[in-house]
């Protein structure tokens, strides 16, 4: 298995038989999730569970054709979409190559990614790139309506039209969006754009093995048939509702435990900064999915040692309602040894012969163990190596173990009410037709 969960240090504060308690809540989350009945809560987002095997092969090699011509004839790629149609495919490439892709990668294009938000120096700054460069736009959005991708979209669609023309600008718009409906698809339609689907029954942080994260991934050159290899077999390995036994529901019963007893804030933990991209999509996952009705696990996450140096304090010594959950790798990406030296002047010959990837494990062991002794429960995934395979498996433990948690959690984990609020907030107070009465309201509200 290429994901294990790991309860050792989790059991001084949830016992067996606290967990196996669980087992009827745990099945009947479970079964909402397959519930055909029509109104059930979120029925209607559960296309993702049977994505990696459910997909249209037309369109994923229609992805890999995309790619590969993006590959050749852009330096660069533009990916333009927030939320759940930008932190996957930007996680993806992170874990699989590096943060740094975009310096170490030198057969590939580099990849930006904009309209998540909206500051204009970040689109300055790639659009004045793309001035000197062959690019191509990747614009992602399932509604077709966000404000921040919609408008990212114009100013690169303006540069693309200015140096290729309209048709030549026609050609490096690739449009993922909805099968039928939204301006994004209105657009794509009438200007030729060749479009990708984000698929009606998967909701945007649901998303990464759709087009959505697909074409950007594979443009990175990532092998998205053993992302999807790895997904399949995480959805077979996880296709049972037994508390005891599939990782998933352990995982989803220990969170709803460890919430009952006050632990309200989840720290996701790595010891690869590679991961630190596959952090924020966690916390969308699980922060959009529970995070409604006034309940839900606040998620949060680190990268250590890094932030030992900053948060490590807080961890050890601080407000008792954290929980940490580690992801942790068998093999790493690569290796280095430490050599001997002659003269021993920073004392470090004790490590001589000794690799990086053993001295993070040790920095991983001893953290371990102080912060369980300081009372700060750790679950803990074990995941075999960071590549296509094992992030796909990952992916699917990760949704699957968010969707059991809601239900238990007794919330609708796909949606987001709440998301809106800013949203007809900010059109009120830009002036959006229909917002007249409320932009009034609020300007009085606003400090001058
Ligand atoms: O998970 C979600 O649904 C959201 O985060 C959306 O992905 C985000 O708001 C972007 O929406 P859209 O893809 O419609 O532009």
């Amino acid at each position: 298995m290429s994901v294990k969960l790991n309860r050792k240090y989790v059991s001084r504060f949830v016992g067996d038989d606290e967990l196996f308690a669980e087992k009827d809540a745990v099945r009947e989350a479970y079964e909402q999730l397959y519930s055909k009945k029509e109104n059930a809560l979120g029925s209607d987002f559960h296309g993702w569970l049977n994505l990696p095997e459910n997909y249209s092969r037309e369109e994923f090699e229609r992805i890999k054709k995309a790619a590969e011509k993006i590959r050749k004839n852009s330096d660069v790629l533009v990916v333009i979409g927030i939320g759940g149609s930008y932190l996957g495919a930007r996680a993806a490439i992170e874990f699989c190559k590096s943060k740094n892709y975009n310096i170490v990668e030198k057969n590939s294009p580099k990849i930006f990614f904009v309209g998540n938000s909206l500051s204009p120096t970040e689109i300055s700054e790639v659009l004045a790139i793309c001035e000197n460069c062959d690019f191509s736009v990747n614009v992602i959005s399932k509604s077709g309506t966000t404000t921040e991708p919609a408008v990212a979209f114009r100013l690169f669609k303006a540069l693309l039209v200015k140096k290729y023309g309209k048709d030549g600008a026609s050609e490096r718009i690739y449009a993922t969006t909805d099968k039928h409906k939204g301006t994004l698809k209105e657009m794509a339609d009438k200007d030729g754009y060749e479009t990708f689907v984000v698929p009606d029954d998967v909701g945007g942080r649901f998303s990464v093995l759709t087009a959505v994260g697909l074409l950007p991934i594979a443009a990175a050159g990532i092998d998205i048939d053993a992302l999807m290899k790895g997904a399949y077999d995480a959805m077979k390995q996880y296709d049972n509702s037994d508390v005891m036994t599939n990782d998933c529901c352990v995982y989803a019963a220990l969170r709803n435990i460890l919430y009952k007893k006050g632990k309200n804030v989840e720290l996701m933990v790595s010891y690869e900064p590679d991961y630190t991209m596959m952090n924020e999509w966690f916390k969308q996952l699980f922060g959009e999915s529970e995070g409604k009705d006034h309940k839900g696990i606040y998620p949060s996450s680190v990268v250590y040692s890094t932030d030992l140096h900053s948060l490590g304090q807080y961890v050890q010594e601080g407000k008792r309602q954290l929980f940490e959950t580690v992801v942790i790798f068998d093999e790493p990406k690569c290796d280095i040894t430490i050599e001997a030296d002659e003269t021993d002047g920073d004392g470090l010959n004790f490590l001589a012969g000794k690799t990086m990837s053993f001295v993070n494990r040790k920095a991983f062991e001893g953290t371990l163990l102080a912060h369980t002794d300081g009372d700060v429960p750790n679950i803990i995934i074990e995941v075999s190596k960071m590549d296509e395979y094992n992030l796909g498996y990952l992916i699917y433990f990760l949704e699957k173990s968010c969707a059991v948690s809601g239900y238990m959690l007794g919330v609708n984990p796909f949606n987001q009410p709440g998301v809106e609020s800013y949203k007809k907030n900010m059109f009120a107070l830009l002036g959006k037709p229909g917002y007249e009465e409320m932009a009034e309201e609020l300007s009085k509200r606003i400090l001058s």
